[in-house]
């Protein structure tokens, strides 16, 4: 897992200071449980390979038969998606390997603040919807999604300490919380962003890989952007609410 970018390094730097951290034990991490096979039909799985030819990892998700939508700090020179896995080291029939043809990463995308981390992927053919592959559906405009919410966080995210990432496909519930409970980050903006996860539970929003979802009946409404060095929660993920009209532009153009 290198940089994809100045960004994810920093990003990864993050996780390592976590993962490297004395307090830090397996239990207080994990908290999550594996998903049953490809019952989360959309999840996305990028390998990215970076300008210096470095290769990172990152979740997405499917929202039309060619575009997937993942953080922004994903972005690299080119990206492979693969649909339809469980364990990602193991291929299967379901697998469907499909090329990026065109990335589109928000034009005010700031990789200091992290503001506006959300990216669209162009896939370069339509992926067949299978019982392993489909789309997941996103919010409205108006549907701004409340703190208090149970949600989900799904992807191949760090599941342990000594654990560099999981093969198989894992969620954990997280709860989303008033903005006050960001405050700590100076750039957080509770219009644009979601504070995710209970400062007094033990489960990790890193368990998913950035530019995975969160679910919220059935719902994304957010995408894993980044969280504190010692990956106490709660998180930072981008409001995906809030992007609608972007995201439909985009789609509409392409
Ligand atoms: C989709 O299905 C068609 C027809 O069966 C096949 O030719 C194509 O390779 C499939 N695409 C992928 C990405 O698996």
């Amino acid at each position: 897992m290198g940089g994809c970018s100045q960004k994810m390094h920093l990003i990864f730097l993050l996780l390592l200071v976590f993962l490297l951290s004395p307090r830090a034990e397996a239990g207080e991490i994990i908290g999550g449980k594996e998903c049953k096979p490809h019952s989360r039909p959309y999840m996305a799985f990028l390998e990215i390979c970076t300008s210096e030819g470095h290769t990172g990892h990152c979740g997405g998700f499917l929202i039309r038969r060619d575009f997937v939508l993942t953080a922004a700090h994903c972005a690299g020179s080119s990206i492979v998606v693969t649909l339809g896995a469980h364990n990602i080291k193991e291929k299967q029939d379901t697998w469907q390997k499909h090329e990026v043809i065109k990335q589109f990463p928000h034009p005010k995308y700031n990789g200091f603040t992290v503001r506006n981390d959300i990216m669209l992927l162009k896939l370069k053919e339509k992926a067949n919807l299978t019982l392993a592959v489909g789309t997941l559906p996103l919010p409205s405009q108006s549907n701004f999604v409340p703190p208090g919410r149970m949600c989900r966080v799904v992807g191949w995210g760090k599941t342990g300490v000594e654990e560099p990432g999981s093969d198989i496909l894992q969620e954990v519930k997280l709860r989303l919380m008033d903005p006050q409970a960001c405050r700590h980050y100076p750039n957080f903006h509770h219009n644009l962003q979601l504070c995710v996860g209970n400062p007094r539970k033990i489960n990790s929003p890193f368990k998913g890989d950035s530019g995975g979802p969160l679910l919220c009946a059935g719902v994304a409404q957010g995408i894993v952007s980044y969280g504190r060095g010692n990956a106490k929660p709660p998180a930072v993920f981008t409001r995906i609410s809030h992007y609608r009209p972007w995201i439909n532009k985009v789609l509409k153009e392409n």
